[in-house]
């Protein structure tokens, strides 16, 4: 194994589209295999829709050299199967049908001696629970091809760096398997390769994700009690993860994205007896929307009107990726409050909501601005140049990223989640 293999990647999405074109660039010969003939449009026809710009170069690079191509029907005749398909969740319970859906396509093409890999994030017991029993069904024995499950664990922004780059951890069902999927990995990245089983992968992808969510949910604790004693937050976290072993997360609007706010869920379904702590989490991170907008109500009474625009429609700073976005749910919940919202973003893409077109058209006549993420097209935004737009100037910064003397300075009221308040709320000290 090694170079030169014949590789189909199911599911061309955020995941597979880079690792397929990833692959291609090594030497494979790689079958990009998609069930939605929009995505393979839009590959066709220049990958246009790929907005991260390193992503769209490789994917481009990739296609150009013809060692990867495009399939709206799953190819017969690789030698491994990986799988990157979406793993959502729906009320708060896995949703594996993709997984067994993608299973069950792979399944009536396999061979005996290929290679099946599962990139796709998935609850601890699903390769043996449902990928195996797919392969059964189909009449596959699953001890006569290797299966591994490889989570995958890049970052949206640097997604082809860490695709290189990060360490790898591949769990194999039985003897043999794992190292089989080692070699592949091995042909295009330089990070370490840890092989275990495959219920180890399976946990070690959901606990970290999971231990983000509780250390964001510890930073949202400390920016509500540190308001509450008139300390800010930011600074305190700050000089706190001075110290060697301390390492305390930001806090936020919220958790978005499709992993941080799913991925516990999959340990917590498993058994909810023991997973106090991380569905505790969970509902901190689910209540901070709810507290953007308190803080909002505070400050803009919902009379008829009122205007609130949203400064990042994104999960995170300078990703183009909506979904679970924190603004979904503070636009809801003022909606139905009664204001008027509109969103501004530069880098989102697919909203669920509509967005304003320009800066200024989302600020004209507002009564307050909310910074909801931290692009770095935002730090340009002056705030004398736009202060004459708006019917009020505030703005509710809750990502303590905008200069809050500088917008002080031109004349706005400044709220910033976890800041220091004028006003703190208790602890009135004993005289
Ligand atoms: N996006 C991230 O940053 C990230 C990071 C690490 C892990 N993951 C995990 O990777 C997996 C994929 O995530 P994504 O963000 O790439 O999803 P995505 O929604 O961007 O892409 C998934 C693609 O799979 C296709 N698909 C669905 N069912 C299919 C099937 N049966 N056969 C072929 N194609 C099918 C969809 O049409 C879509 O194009 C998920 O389990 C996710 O949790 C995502």
């Amino acid at each position: 194994m090694g170079s030169g293999m014949n590789v189909c990647v199911v599911g061309l999405g955020y995941i597979g589209l880079p690792t397929a074109a990833m692959m291609a660039l090594a030497g494979h010969d790689v079958v990009g295999y998609d069930v939605d003939p929009r995505v393979l449009r839009a590959l066709a026809d220049g990958a246009a829709h790929v907005k991260e710009k390193p992503v769209r170069a490789l994917v481009v690079k990739a296609l150009r050299s013809k060692k990867l191509t495009l399939s709206s029907e799953i190819p017969a005749g690789s030698q491994a199967y990986v799988l990157c398909v979406p793993t959502p969740t729906i009320d708060h319970k896995p949703d594996l049908s993709f997984v067994q859906s993608a299973s069950a396509a792979v399944a009536a093409v396999l061979n005996p001696g290929d290679l099946l890999i599962v990139e796709s994030t998935v609850p601890p017991g699903t390769m043996d629970r449902v990928v195996v029993p797919a392969l059964r069904a189909a009449g596959v024995d699953p001890d006569s091809v290797a299966i591994a499950h490889c989570p995958e664990r890049v970052i949206p922004g640097a997604i082809v760096k860490e695709l290189r780059e990060n360490a790898r951890v591949v769990g194999g069902r039985k003897p043999g398997d794992a190292e089989q999927a080692r070699a592949l990995y091995a042909s295009f990245t330089s990070g370490a390769i840890n092989t275990t089983d495959t219920m180890t992968a399976e946990l070690v992808k959901v606990i970290e994700n999971t231990y983000r969510d509780i250390n964001i949910a510890f930073a949202n604790e400390l920016a509500l009690l540190s308001e509450e004693l008139g300390v800010d937050a930011h600074e305190a976290i700050a000089l706190a993860n001075q110290h060697p072993r301390v390492n305390i997360l930001s806090p936020g609007p919220g958790v978005g994205g499709h992993c941080i706010p799913v991925d516990p869920h999959f340990l917590s379904n498993a058994n909810p007896f023991v997973t106090e702590l991380i569905q505790t989490a969970r509902r901190i991170n689910e209540r901070m929307p709810h507290v953007v907008v308190r803080r909002i109500v505070e400050h803009v009474a919902a009379r008829d009107g009122a205007i609130v625009a949203i400064l990042g429609a994104a999960y995170k700073a300078n990703v183009d990726d909506t979904r679970e976005s924190p603004t979904e749910r503070v636009e809801e919940l003022l909606r139905e409050r009664g204001y008027l919202t509109r969103v501004y973003d530069p880098v989102a893409e697919r909203y669920r909501g509509e967005l304003a077109a320009s800066l200024e058209d989302a600020v004209r006549g507002a009564d307050a601005l909310v910074l909801m993420v931290g692009h770095d097209a935002f730090a340009a935004i002056d705030p004398v140049a736009i202060a004459p737009l708006l019917r009020r100037r505030l703005l509710i910064d809750t990502r303590a990223f905008l200069p809050a003397a500088r917008w002080a300075a031109a004349g706005y009221d400044v709220y910033t989640l976890g800041g220091k308040r004028r006003d703190p709320l208790h602890f009135v000290t004993a005289s």
